[in-house]
């Protein structure tokens, strides 16, 4: 094998190697994820009148924030001599689960509930070539299934409920600091099974204890309404949501998104299907940032907390500096969207016929 850089551009344990369990002696396992953008948006900060940047995950290799865990999962199952990994997944985690075993040279068994998976997901798994088995349950019911499948040693679980996962994502805090020269104020993220919201949250405090930032933000996650255990303080059956993503239950890291939001003197909140969907649009429209459904849940909870009284948390002052994650490429999940798309019809390829189909 020829041992060149693995990419030209820095992944999250290059860039962050001091502050990320690896050694020397750890093969790295990357696809040159991490270092997204934090995009200014001047007409989101127009609309809610507050400075608000958009942490832009969705493109990362395989499209989600997923990636920069996933590295370094992988890179430490590989250096413990693992061949196979395997993760339940309400779809991200799976693509990018069955990217870096492709990667590595090893194998992925992907256990996801069947027929509630986004196309682009299920695609990518599958190009990857993971071997895909789905469940007829949720979510909830994959997770406990891979942890049980776990316990014999055969596999790594490359889920959130392993450490190294956490320890990666928290990467994209450091990002944000590193950009903004500090912390910003409030962070707002969406909220599924609460590894992310987790990791941010170790990312921001540990960069503050090393002296990068001189204050720590507000944390707020939004949940979907129809599976927000988080918010109403119990386990949700049959949890529901267009937000495939975040269609979640009984979140694995509960405790960790308590606490981060006690900490942070931050709030959990919920945001309707009607709510996420129409945020995703506006966010498409008027910042050219095509976001999957899921992701649109901090964009929709910046609008609740902005806007409405009611809000968990909605004395967000004037003067803050706003970040929202979007955690996954709206190319992902295009279900709804392309239900809206009509159908188009052809015109003749003339300059005034198109110049009258084009309206102006
Ligand atoms: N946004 C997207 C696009 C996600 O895929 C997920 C989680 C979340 C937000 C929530 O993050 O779980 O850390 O609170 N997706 C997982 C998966 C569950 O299997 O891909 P979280």
């Amino acid at each position: 094998m020829h041992t060149e850089r693995t990419t030209s551009k820095l992944g999250v344990i290059e860039r962050y190697r001091d502050y990320l369990p690896v050694t020397e002696s750890t093969p790295i396992v990357s696809l040159g994820e991490g270092t997204t953008p934090l995009v200014f948006c001047p007409r989101l900060s127009e609309r809610v009148g507050r400075a608000v940047f958009v942490k832009n995950e969705g493109v990362n290799p395989t499209g989600s924030f997923k990636d920069r865990g996933m590295t370094v999962a992988v890179s430490k199952s590989v250096e413990r001599g693992g061949k196979a990994l395997i993760c339940a997944s309400t779809g991200n985690t799976s693509a990018s689960a069955a990217a870096y075993a492709a990667r590595a040279g090893i194998s992925c068994a992907v256990i996801l509930p069947a027929g509630k998976i986004a196309t682009g997901k299920l695609l990518q798994a599958f190009a990857y070539g993971a071997k895909i088995v789905a469940i007829d349950g949720n979510f909830d019911d994959a997770l406990r299934l891979v942890r049980e499948l776990g316990q014999s040693g055969d596999f790594a679980i490359v889920n959130s409920i392993n450490p190294d996962r956490i320890t990666g994502q928290k990467t994209a805090a450091f990002e944000i600091v590193d950009d903004l020269s500090d912390a910003p104020d409030f962070h707002l993220l969406p909220v599924g099974n609460a590894g992310n919201i987790t990791a941010y949250w170790a990312g921001y405090r540990e960069y503050h204890a090393r002296g990068c930032s001189t204050k720590l933000p507000v944390m707020l996650g939004f949940q979907a309404a129809g599976a927000a255990p988080i918010f109403y303080n119990r386990i949700v059956e049959k949890p529901e949501t267009v937000a495939s993503a975040i269609r979640i239950g009984n979140p694995a890291s509960w405790k960790q998104a308590r606490a981060a939001i006690t900490e942070s003197n931050g709030a959990i909140d919920v945001v309707s299907d009607e709510e996420i969907l129409s945020a995703q649009a506006w966010l498409a429209r008027h910042e050219g940032i095509f976001v999957e459904p899921a992701s649109a849940a901090s964009i929709a909870g910046l609008f609740k907390c902005c806007d409405s009284k009611e809000a968990a948390y909605s004395k967000i002052p004037a003067q803050s500096r706003i970040v929202c994650t979007v955690t996954g490429h709206g190319l992902k999940d295009p279900d709804v969207i392309t239900a809206q798309l009509k159908e188009l019809g052809s015109v003749p390829a003339n300059v005034n016929d198109v110049r009258r189909a084009v309206g102006h």
